[in-house]
């Protein structure tokens, strides 16, 4: 694969973070250029609050933080943006007016109906709205958008489930890791000693983009997928890592068994291309009694922390429904390691030319 020189909005976050800690040995992805707002002007080493154990690559460490600017990006393929939402509004569409592919973590922009919501395993030809979207804006290659890190570990599990199970309805309560916030995040005083029984939009966010991720491609639409859901997002005192339960009814008597091998055996183009951030297997099933738990399975599988874990699958009230536990690393799969993959499929599959 040829060199893909790559730019990165917002490089101070905790989720910029994630993306130079993943792509400091990438095979083709090469991490060229930095931006931020405050930090711009500085060194990325004087500027950021490093949250990772790893030094700073000495690299990037070295490099100074751009402005949030097209021209900052000068001779870059793909600009990922991990902006604050409100901003990214404003400024990624400057960018792709200027040519740039952007691969998004904000959710500026994830309804948009021309605009794909990726998660690779799940929708690879998602990414054909991009045609539309370049006919209808006059952008050279456009905006793709990864999924609320709340959605990716929930949806790549509903995905096998749905694909062979009648699936009447599914509850789903979250316990949400604090990276999630954002640095600085949430204040010490709220959360120590406590669960947060309301994250701002949150709940609206997961049920809209799952059913947009689930959905079919149509020409030039997505239709949404009509699947019950039933959120309720709460704010829990973990660093990083995801946990939720899953509560699924069906039409018909269904054997937890199956379900387990339907999860186990899942894979998606990135497995079959075997793309770098590519885990051999998207979902592990473990069978001890006390598992996931974020501090032991955060990082799990050949791709650290690209791979969700699932435990405690067990049928619920009847034998028409399962209960599940699942858990995935919010800051890798929830986002910089979606985004990374979605590139991964767009170069290869010729979305960068
Ligand atoms: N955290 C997660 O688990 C997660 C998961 C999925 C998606 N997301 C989404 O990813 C995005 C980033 O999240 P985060 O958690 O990394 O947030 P964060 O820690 O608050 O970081 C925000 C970044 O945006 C930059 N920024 C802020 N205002 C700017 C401006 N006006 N111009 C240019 N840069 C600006 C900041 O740079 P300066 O310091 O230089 O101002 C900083 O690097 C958000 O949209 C979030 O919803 C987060």
């Amino acid at each position: 694969m040829k060199e893909v020189k790559v730019g990165l909005l917002g490089a101070t976050g905790a989720v910029g973070q994630r993306y130079i800690n993943m792509l400091s040995h990438h095979p083709f992805l090469r991490l060229e250029i930095l931006m931020g707002g405050k930090s711009a002007g500085k060194k990325y080493g004087a500027a950021v609050k490093w949250l990772f154990s790893e030094s700073i690559p000495e690299e990037t460490a070295k490099k100074e933080v751009k402005k949030a600017v097209p021209e900052s990006a000068k001779g870059c393929d793909v600009v990922f943006s991990a902006l604050p939402s409100e901003v990214a509004r404003q400024i990624e569409p400057t960018f792709a007016r200027a040519g740039f592919a952007i691969v998004s973590e904000a959710s500026a922009h994830r309804a948009d109906s021309d605009v794909p919501l990726m998660i690779p395993e799940i929708n690879p030809d998602h990414l054909k709205l991009l045609e539309s979207q370049r006919a209808k804006r006059g952008w050279k290659r456009g905006i793709v958008t990864t999924p609320n890190c709340t959605v990716t570990g929930l949806a790549l599990v509903l995905k096998p489930i749905i694909d062979s199970f009648p699936l009447k309805k599914a509850i789903v309560t979250t316990m949400q890791a604090l990276s999630g916030a954002g640095y600085p995040g949430v204040s010490s005083l709220l959360i120590v000693d406590n669960v947060l029984p309301y994250i701002p939009n949150e709940e609206e966010k997961v049920s809209k983009e799952a059913k947009k991720i689930l959905g079919k491609f149509n020409g030039n639409r997505i239709d949404p997928h009509k699947i019950q859901l039933g959120i309720s997002c709460n704010r829990v005192a973990v660093i990083d890592g995801h946990m939720e339960t899953l509560y699924c009814e069906f039409e018909e008597t269904v054997d937890p068994k199956k379900i387990i091998s339907a999860l186990e055996s899942f894979q998606g183009i990135p497995q079959k291309l075997k793309l770098p951030t590519a885990p051999e297997q998207p979902i592990i099933v473990r069978r001890e009694q006390d598992r996931p738990q974020p501090r032991l399975d955060r990082l799990a599988g050949t791709v650290p922390g690209m791979s969700v874990t699932v435990g405690r699958v067990r049928n619920g009230i009847d034998d028409k429904s399962i209960q599940l536990t699942l858990l995935s690393h919010n800051t890798v799969r929830g986002a910089a390691g979606t985004a990374i993959l979605t590139a991964e499929l767009m170069a290869t599959k010729g979305f960068l030319k």
